[in-house]
């Protein structure tokens, strides 16, 4: 026996896939207004629909860290956020964060320390970076962070163990790991 969806129900004719909404999203600075399919992902409307590529896609499965961005300054995996679930956020990629014609202090640092090999991960872990040194100056502790510290309302120390900890969920498959890490601190200290 057919059931009402495939014949004669209210949702006769209309694919369970056809789901859009309309959305606005503020990416760098910029106000971009979308449609998309509820199941388009933060990182494929930045990389397929607004051709920001500095994000990446690595493992697509949250493990990687490669398409991290900042959404409303603190990092996140794009890959796992649903972009219909940020309407009216601010994201920040790899490249809305150079001011003006000026690169960022962290993509310097990366520059001055060769701290990348094949490059795919160093979007992302420019953009972790920089939401972990804003964490850290809100005074987020981290696993590594001593017990009690920081006190209310100082800002976390950092130092190359807070550094890696914090970063840990950013995979560099070249093992950049030390310049990485070298890298972070030339800003953060
Ligand atoms: S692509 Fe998002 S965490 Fe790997
Ligand atoms: S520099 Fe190649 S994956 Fe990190």
């Amino acid at each position: 026996m057919e059931t009402p969806r495939t014949k004669g129900g209210p949702d006769a004719g209309q694919p369970a896939s056809d789901e859009h909404s309309t959305l606005t999203l503020y990416v760098n600075g910029t106000e971009r207004t979308l449609t998309l399919d509820h199941r388009t992902t933060l990182l494929d409307t930045l990389r397929e629909h607004l051709g920001l590529t500095g994000a990446k896609k690595g493992c697509d499965h949250g493990q990687c860290g490669s398409c991290t961005v900042l959404v409303d300054g603190r990092r996140a995996n794009s890959c796992l956020l649903l972009a219909v679930a940020q309407d009216g956020a601010r994201v920040t990629t790899a490249e809305g964060l150079a001011d003006g014609g000026r690169p960022h202090p962290l993509q310097e640092a990366f520059l001055e320390r060769d701290a990348l090999q094949c490059g795919y991960c160093t979007p992302g872990q420019i953009c972790s970076a920089a939401g972990m040194i804003t964490e850290a100056a809100d005074g987020f502790p981290s696993h590594v962070t001593p017990p009690g510290a920081p006190a209310e309302g100082a800002p976390a120390a950092l130092d190359a163990d807070e550094v890696r900890e914090r970063m840990s969920g950013n995979l560099c498959r070249c093992g950049a790991y030390p310049r990485i890490v070298e890298a972070i601190l030339d800003v953060a200290l």
